[in-house]
């Protein structure tokens, strides 16, 4: 099974970022093989910084590592290192419907909120395929939010398949050069919410970040927003943005006793988010530390990137082949 997930370096990475994907891709590494990109292509129609860039794509990968990622089991690498993953979403974009880009989340949130799209931000969803489908890819551990992304990647694949591969099957995928891949999205971490309530994102300033001064952790956690119930009276766990993030750190036993916490009342959330705030330390205290040492040794983390694009690029030169095959390119 060859499982592939990517994660753009358009900020840093927060606990929404840990528990709706990196903590997938690290428990999934030990079950298949897996190749882990950071999506530098897909930051640039967010960043227009060219240090700022730079910093993230390490940044990225310095979480990848902390965070428990083995490059000697996984592939770790730059999306760009991987020049022919342009090239196969030029070819993609020649069998892609214009409704179908017209009807994805990425490009229709941006212009409901005003926001004028470039091109990069419209054809977002076929590099995102070709991303996908260059590596043979069976499974992507994403977010819920990037779920119609896999989807619009197994249409333009069986667009592909059944215009240049004459004995292509859609039902059951055989006969296709390109592979149909499926997305895996955990439920419980599906939406992890930021600190106002809203889904956690780089682009919406609600972040628990994973990274980054103690105290800045402290106050975020702090700051999570709550209704404004007494201390004395009980609470309702369900709607508490808090439970919501506790529930992602607690085990099922320690959630149970919370719950009847809130229900009891005579606690006040600032005592829930200090026990929000143990748990983080508790649960990420390896990982900074890890992290902390990693960013004193940038050329190992170097080492790390190109020694993954060489066995990424080994993949992705085959594919490109058969595509080239395919159509008529050669
Ligand atoms: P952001 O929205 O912060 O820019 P990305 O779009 O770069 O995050 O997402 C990287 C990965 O993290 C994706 O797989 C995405 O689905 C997941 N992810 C991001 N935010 C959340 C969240 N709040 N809850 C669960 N998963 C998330
Ligand atoms: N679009 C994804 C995000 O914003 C990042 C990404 C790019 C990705 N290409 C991918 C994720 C391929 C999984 C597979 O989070």
């Amino acid at each position: 099974m060859r499982i592939l997930s990517g994660v753009q370096p358009s900020g840093k990475l927060h606990i929404g970022n840990y528990f709706g994907a990196i903590a997938q891709f690290v428990e999934l590494q030990h079950k298949g093989e897996g190749l882990y990109f950071i999506a530098d292509l897909h930051a640039l129609t967010t960043i227009r910084d060219a240090a700022k860039l730079r910093e993230l794509v390490h940044d990225v990968a310095l979480n990848y590592l902390a965070l428990g990622l083995d490059p000697a089991k996984a592939i770790l690498f730059r999306q760009s290192d991987i020049p022919e993953v342009t090239e196969l979403a030029w070819v993609l974009s020649t069998v892609t419907p214009m409704g179908l880009l017209e009807r994805a989340h990425s490009y229709k949130d941006k212009t409901a909120k005003g926001i004028s799209a470039d091109h990069g931000l419209f054809a977002y969803p076929v590099l995102m395929a070709a991303d996908i489908l260059i590596y043979h890819s069976d499974v992507v551990p994403v977010g819920k939010d990037q779920k119609q992304h896999v989807e619009i990647t197994r249409d333009i694949a069986v667009k592909f398949n059944q215009t240049y591969c004459p004995g292509f099957d859609p039902a059951t995928g055989e006969g296709g050069v390109l592979k149909l891949p499926k997305p895996m999205i955990l439920d419980d971490a599906a939406v992890v919410p930021g600190t106002d309530g809203q889904k956690m994102s780089k682009s919406y300033g609600n972040t628990i970040d994973l990274f980054g001064p103690e105290k800045e952790i402290r106050k975020r956690i702090m700051s999570v927003k709550t209704d404004s119930t007494a201390l004395e009276a009980p609470k309702n766990p369900d709607t508490c943005n808090v439970f919501a993030l506790l529930k992602l750190f607690a085990s099922p036993q320690e959630l149970k006793e919370i719950r009847a916490q809130y229900e009891r009342g005579g606690t006040g959330y600032g005592d829930f988010k200090k026990r929000l705030a143990d748990y983080f330390f508790a649960r990420f205290g390896e990982a900074r530390k890890r992290y902390d040492s990693l960013a004193q040794d940038p050329s190992y983390v170097e080492k790390v990137l190109s020694e993954g694009a060489t066995r990424a690029r080994e993949i992705a030169i085959r594919l490109t082949d058969q595509v080239r095959n395919a159509t008529g390119l050669r």
